[in-house]
């Protein structure tokens, strides 16, 4: 099973970006984890971080021409108002969960509470820091073996 993993704008900065809500674990770590993670699950990953939303489009293309198994997209900002992303997610045959590491709707800007792309994803994990990636691959790999 192979799952694509797509972190989107200013997801390069964790560690340096409002630590005081995203914490002090860098994107490196972030992969790190993943990995890990993946392995014990016995799952191909491929992880791309991208701060261009045509590049998080072109991913999912990508991953369809690659008949990967899954996807598992923070999308960052672009989930608040990107309906180009959710086109390209109801475009694709492959299930997509989206995940956070904050909870968006607990946060105080108002923008934050409305996740335009989350009603064409599988499910949405949010407010966990790096769990929301863990539970999203435990997830699919229940979802794609079941
Ligand atoms: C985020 C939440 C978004 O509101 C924000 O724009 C991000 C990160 C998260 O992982 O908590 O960049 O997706």
């Amino acid at each position: 099973m192979t799952i694509l993993i797509i972190n989107g704008p200013n997801l390069n900065l964790l560690g340096i970006r409002e630590v005081e809500l995203y914490g002090h674990s860098t994107y490196q770590d972030l992969e790190t984890f993943l990995k890990r993670h993946a392995e014990a699950l016995d799952i191909k990953i491929e992880i791309h971080q991208t701060n261009f939303e045509g590049i998080v489009i072109d991913l999912m293309h990508y991953a369809l021409h690659k008949s990967y198994d899954g996807i598992i997209v923070n999308a960052a900002a672009l989930s608040h108002y990107s309906y180009a992303i959710y086109d390209a997610i109801k475009a694709i045959p492959i299930p997509v969960i989206s995940v956070h590491l904050t909870d968006p709707e607990k946060r105080d800007e108002s923008f934050r509470h409305r996740d335009v792309i989350a009603p064409a994803c599988v499910t949405t994990y949010k407010g966990h820091g790096f769990d929301s990636y863990r539970l999203a691959l435990e997830h699919l790999a229940k979802e794609v073996t079941s």
